[in-house]
């Protein structure tokens, strides 16, 4: 599955971050990637938003390596300011296992891809356009196997 969708306000793209969050299912992943002022943070408020919770709670997580939202439904970590030796301590891979939702901006910083992951791409159009591509890596994994069913 990939989506593309243009934004043209800070809201537009909270708005396509709620839609993501009300199709996705639990333990999943959203990896984000843009450059500085992006809109990363802005999609993730959206996606808690659009789970049910308060955008108020939403904030950068600078003090705190990694954020949980509404009792554990959506956790937010941003990588930007971590060492590779950091990321590797946060033990994200066990945060999905709860069932909640992670959110990781900055995910370029992984130093291994996440399972169930969908990835959201967020280019900078000039001015306050933004677009986004939003790409389901476990379904394009399985689109790219071989397909054997004539042999
Ligand atoms: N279409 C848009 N979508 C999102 N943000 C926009 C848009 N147009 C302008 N902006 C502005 O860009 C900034 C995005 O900030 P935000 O903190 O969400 O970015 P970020 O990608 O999380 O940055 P960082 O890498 O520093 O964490 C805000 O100041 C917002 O008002
Ligand atoms: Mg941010």
């Amino acid at each position: 599955m990939i989506e593309r969708r243009v934004s043209h306000s800070e809201d537009d793209t909270a708005a396509i971050g709620a839609d993501l969050a009300r199709a996705l299912g639990p333990g999943r992943v959203v990896l984000l990637y843009g450059q500085l002022g992006a809109g990363k943070t802005a999609f993730v408020r959206g996606f808690a938003e659009g789970r049910g919770i308060p955008s108020d709670e939403v904030s950068s997580p600078t003090f705190t390596l990694i954020q949980e939202y509404g009792g554990g439904a959506v956790y937010h970590v941003d990588l930007y300011r971590l060492t590779p030796e950091e990321v590797d301590d946060l033990g994200l891979e066990e945060l999905p296992e709860r069932g909640g939702v992670v959110c990781i901006e900055w995910a370029d910083r992984l130093p291994r891809p996440l399972r169930g992951a969908v990835s959201v791409r967020i280019s900078d159009g000039g001015g306050d356009r933004r677009e986004l591509q939003i790409t389901d890596d476990a379904r394009s994994a399985m689109d790219a196997e071989p397909d054997y069913s004539d042999r």
